[in-house]
């Protein structure tokens, strides 16, 4: 029996904003998550005492189904394993673990154990399977997405071919997807919901450099460019991002260029910096690593994140959908 995102993750609107480390704060998972859908805070690189007061402020503003991303890949298995025990000890049940990349079969285990929910982000058949036998969400990554690529499929040929391999599975169509229009062609592919980044990035409650923002709402795709010039802190990943000064010149000098504070400590940012531009980001925003998908083509104005998942509310599934089919 296919369950709906609805049933397994508890939202009344099958749509998942992704937890964009930096950008995506708990104020935007929060308002996200009050809004009907998922929301997800960035967990990125965060540990110990930050991690912990990101988590406290994620907890405070909602009690509804939300998320925290994690990424395998950035933080290694051991501080990684710190992390995911920091989120099951310091949050409620309400709070899932979303992941960019493949965790080992132990993390599965540990979070199966507290049957909360896992949400997997793939960009192969072979993962999205690997994934969903071990009971997870599995998010469909199309090469449109911003950000981090995790494959080169384009996204509705992902889906189906996930959908033709797995008739059960709760399955995300992610990358590209700016309109509900969109989001509906991703269905049409086999998708039970949405995950949207880009849309997010411009929201009020979103993080971002105000400079990123204005740069996505005017931005359409052919801005955008695929590029691994952005590999200082996340060294041998593609991204998808708009096109800068320091993708157009990969051989300049990795000088700072900026500063930076993360839950209250500074940083210096060189070029090709992995890390996005914040509202505590100070520098030379116009050449920092601002991740983009090719939805930005359907992003032209800054509004609030219950009016993201209002618009898209519309064409999504949702536990409306679901009491209707029941009654
Ligand atoms: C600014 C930005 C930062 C991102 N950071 C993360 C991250 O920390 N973790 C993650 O799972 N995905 C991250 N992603 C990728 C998204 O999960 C997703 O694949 C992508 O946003 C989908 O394409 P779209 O941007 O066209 O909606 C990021 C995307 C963007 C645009």
């Amino acid at each position: 029996m296919r369950r709906t995102l609805a049933e397994v993750l508890g939202v009344d609107v099958g749509l998942l904003q992704s937890g964009m480390g930096g950008v995506a704060g708990a104020e935007l998972a929060c308002a996200v998550s009050n809004a009907g859908a998922a929301g997800c805070a960035g967990g990125y690189k965060l540990i110990g005492g930050a991690l912990s007061a990101m988590l406290a402020r994620l907890t405070a503003g909602t009690d509804r189904p939300v998320g925290v991303n994690l990424i395998p890949e950035v933080v290694g298995p051991e501080e990684l394993d710190r992390q995911v025990a920091q989120v099951l000890d310091e949050t409620p049940e309400h709070v899932h673990l979303s992941f960019f990349g493949m965790p080992a079969d132990a993390v599965f285990e540990r979070v199966g154990a507290t049957g909360r929910p896992m949400v997997v982000q793939v960009g192969s058949v072979a993962d999205g399977v690997h994934a969903a036998e071990r009971g997870a969400v599995v998010v469909a990554q199309g090469v449109e997405a911003g950000g981090h690529l995790l494959g080169t499929a384009k996204r509705d040929d992902l889906v189906a071919a996930l959908r033709a391999q797995l008739p059960d599975a709760c399955l995300v169509a992610s990358g590209g997807i700016g309109s509900p229009a969109e989001a509906g062609r991703a269905l049409a592919a086999g998708a039970d919901g949405v995950l949207l980044g880009t849309a997010f990035v411009v929201a009020h409650e979103s993080r971002a450099h105000a400079y990123f923002k204005a740069a996505v709402t005017a931005a359409d795709e052919s801005d955008t460019v695929i590029t691994d010039v952005y590999e200082i802190g996340w060294p041998g990943r593609r991204h998808r991002v708009l096109a800068t000064a320091a993708t157009a010149d990969p051989g300049q000098a990795k000088k700072f260029i900026g500063r930076t504070v993360v839950e209250g400590k500074p940083y210096l940012v060189p070029r090709f910096s992995s890390a996005v531009p914040t509202d505590a980001t100070t520098g030379r925003i116009e050449e920092m690593a601002m991740y983009c998908g090719r939805s930005c083509s359907a992003i032209s104005d800054e509004i609030s994140a219950a009016d993201v998942v209002a618009a898209f509310a519309r064409v999504l599934p949702g536990a409306a959908a679901v009491s209707d089919k029941k009654g």
